[in-house]
């Protein structure tokens, strides 16, 4: 019966070197299936004299005894080892620091937008919104500006190929402006009100761009001055930039809508733009036609009006000097004002 020492041994060795339960299943079949070699020396038993198949009978037994414990030790220990493989791959590091959410920002323009916003509701301007496609009438006629007039090529227009309900001519409006009559037309006097909002012209270099912002603003009542628009403008601009240490000029112009007119300059007095003047916005008295045509009486009602660019506004406050920069998508650029 040695040989059955030598079986149990190769056996276990096999049962040993199978790396996975297929492998081992194969092994266990080899010795203890119905054709398995230890199962072939149980049937071989009949055949021993009758005084031997008892101590036969009882080695086999405990072979396969034997057999059948290293079997459940090694499918123990594959099923560990798949457990573990299975384990190392699904593994989560939980002390991992988090992706975050990536905080988003306000673009440049819109702070400033808001920022304009801020500052005149502090001194009584209503914030009013109008619409970016306009008819022709709002845009330049009923600020003066007559069909065919010289003026209206000051501005490079959009224009839309389509006529509004009244078969008016549309348009992408050129400036805020239009809002002037819009506001008025719908709220009695007294007016004092800004409209920001985006704006369009057929420009584009490193200081145009087709899409831009302005803020217009617009107090008429029965008293008010240039002398007013002097003052609101001014300590606008001072809590704008945050400083008195500016000075502000009005400079005679001309726009249809206004008269007299001013384009408004200021300069700083300290900083990289120290000593130049800078054109910041456009103003003047309202015009009594412009006034008529948000029907009031000139004369009873005055006061003045001016349209700002906000992008402009806006590269003077951070020091930014090429328009692009703010339509390109850079976030390198946009990170800064987060
Ligand atoms: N709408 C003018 C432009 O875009 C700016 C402007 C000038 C607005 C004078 C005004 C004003 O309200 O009074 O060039």
């Amino acid at each position: 019966m040695e040989d059955l020492e030598t079986l149990v041994e190769r056996a276990g060795r096999e049962f040993d070197q199978a790396c996975d339960t297929p492998a081992l299943e194969n092994a266990k079949a080899r010795y203890l299936g119905k054709g398995g070699a230890l199962t072939a020396l149980l049937k071989s038993l009949g055949r021993l004299p009758a005084e031997e198949r008892k101590s036969a009978g009882q080695a086999i037994n405990a072979a396969k005894a034997r057999l059948e414990q290293a079997l459940e030790a090694r499918r123990a220990a594959l099923a560990e080892a798949a457990l573990n493989d299975r384990l190392a791959e699904e593994a989560l590091d939980v002390t991992l620091p988090g992706r975050g959410r990536g905080g988003g920002g306000l673009h440049p323009m819109m702070r400033t937008w808001q920022r304009v916003e801020q500052i005149f509701r502090t001194v009584g301007f209503d914030v009013a919104d109008g619409p970016e496609i306009e008819t022709d009438w709002y845009n330049f006629t009923a600020l003066n500006n007559p069909e065919n007039h010289p003026a209206r090529s000051m501005q490079d227009t959009f224009y839309v190929d389509l006529k509004d309900a009244q078969g008016l001519n549309l348009l992408l409006r050129t400036h805020t402006s239009p809002m002037q009559v819009r506001y008025a037309r719908m709220h009695p006097p007294p007016i004092k009100v800004i409209a920001p909002g985006r704006t369009y012209r057929v420009d584009s270099d490193a200081t145009h761009s087709p899409m831009f912002h302005q803020v217009e603003g617009l107090w008429i009542d029965e008293d008010i001055s240039f002398a007013d628009l002097k003052g609101v403008y001014t300590d606008f601009l001072h809590r704008f930039f945050e400083t008195d240490a500016l000075e502000v000029r009005f400079r005679p112009s001309f726009f249809p809508f206004t008269e007299p007119s001013a384009e408004i300059d200021m300069m700083f007095d300290s900083g990289p733009l120290k000593g130049r003047w800078l054109e910041i916005s456009g103003s003047g008295q309202v015009h009594p036609n412009v006034v008529r045509n948000f029907g009031l009486d000139p004369e009873r009602y005055i006061g003045f009006a001016f349209g700002s660019g906000l992008e402009r506004l806006t590269m003077l406050r951070y020091g930014i000097d090429d328009l692009r920069l703010f339509f390109d998508g850079d976030l390198r650029f946009l990170r800064q004002f987060a």
